[in-house]
């Protein structure tokens, strides 16, 4: 399937992660073998009103190629401008988010507020298009709420305007994050819109995960908390896709290694103690599994010097609290 000029056969994509898929993020699951990324969403009003925060999630590096900038929002002219803003930072192509589930964004009216309109997301997706040469993408779920589920009608609508792809994330709204995403939606999507490429989220663990999407008719697959646990996670699944086998789960030196490689990048990107504190929450999908971390995450939630934590990491072993 396309990424803007790049086609890729059954791609493994990074989810669009608000204050997670940053740039050293990106580039690191890029080593680790993801085909695609995307950027955090930014807000189109704040894009327009030049807000910096915003303006710089649309920073990335060549090596991060093929890669979609993510928008939200919903006024047509915000949208437009943005993703003429989005275009000048040279993207692959634009996604816009309509799956949105937080309250104070789906509410009014953005992100999955959009699933209770179908028209008003449409003009969205064409404010968006007008704004931008590059191909348009949408991120979705499967409706507002399980007596709303718009999702079919919404991809012949969406094939109809032109979009490059879509991805669903197969839970509702009103799921957020609830339950477990409903595969058995994708072939159904599929059916419903056989001529709109087709990327499928939500709970994508592990390889056989990823192979059982496929077989359901995805062209491609997303993994979001996943990759965020384990970003070595998209060299398993590639490697399982491509020749069926499993690699082996990386030792407690490798993870250890593999962490702090991660928070260098990090820390070099947010500057300190900043990039130490954000960092707090990968500890946990580094040390998944591994025993007797009650002291070590401890000391990880509270030292602040960046070479004092790696040596920290380093010391640790599994025996240490008993
Ligand atoms: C911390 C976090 C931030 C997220 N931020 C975004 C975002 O900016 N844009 C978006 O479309 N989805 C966002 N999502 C949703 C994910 O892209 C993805 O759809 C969802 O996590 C389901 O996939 P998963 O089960 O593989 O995590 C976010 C999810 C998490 C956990």
């Amino acid at each position: 399937m396309l990424f803007g000029k790049t086609d890729i056969f059954r791609p493994l994509c990074l989810a669009p992660m608000e204050d997670v898929s940053d740039p050293p993020f990106r580039r690191l699951c890029k080593a680790y073998g993801a085909d695609v990324v995307y950027t955090e969403f930014v807000s189109c009003e704040a894009a327009v009103r030049r807000v910096k925060r915003e303006v710089s999630k649309f920073d990335f590096e060549e090596s991060e190629r093929p890669i979609g900038i993510q928008l939200y929002g919903s006024n047509p002219a915000s949208l437009e401008r943005a993703a003429a803003m989005a275009q000048e930072a040279g993207p692959d192509f634009i996604d816009v988010n309509c799956g949105c589930w937080v309250r104070k964004i789906a509410n009014r009216g953005d992100g999955a507020g959009l699933l209770r309109d179908l028209p008003r997301l449409c003009a969205a997706v064409a404010a968006v298009q007008r704004g931008t040469t590059l191909p348009v993408t949408v991120k979705t779920r499967l409706g507002w709420d399980e007596g709303n589920i718009v999702i079919l009608d919404l991809a012949r609508m969406l094939e109809d305007l032109g979009v490059q792809h879509l991805t669903v994330h197969c839970r509702t709204r009103a799921q957020g994050y609830s339950g477990k995403a409903d595969w058995t939606w994708l072939p159904r999507v599929k059916a419903a819109a056989p001529g709109l490429p087709l990327i499928g989220n939500g709970d994508i663990r592990t390889p056989q995960d990823a192979e059982t999407c496929f077989n359901l008719g995805c062209d491609g697959v997303m993994i979001g908390r996943a990759a965020m646990m384990q970003p070595w996670v998209f060299r398993t699944m590639r490697r399982y896709l491509d020749c069926g086998e499993l690699l082996p789960e990386p030792t407690l030196e490798q993870r250890k290694e593999k962490c702090i490689e991660h928070l260098r990048r990090h820390v070099e990107f947010r500057g300190e103690p900043r990039g130490i504190f954000s960092f707090r929450r990968h500890y946990a999908g580094y040390l998944k599994g591994v025993t007797h971390i009650a002291r070590l995450r401890r000391d990880l939630m509270t030292l602040v010097g960046l070479e004092e934590i790696i040596a920290r990491i380093r010391d640790f072993q599994e025996e240490e609290d008993e």
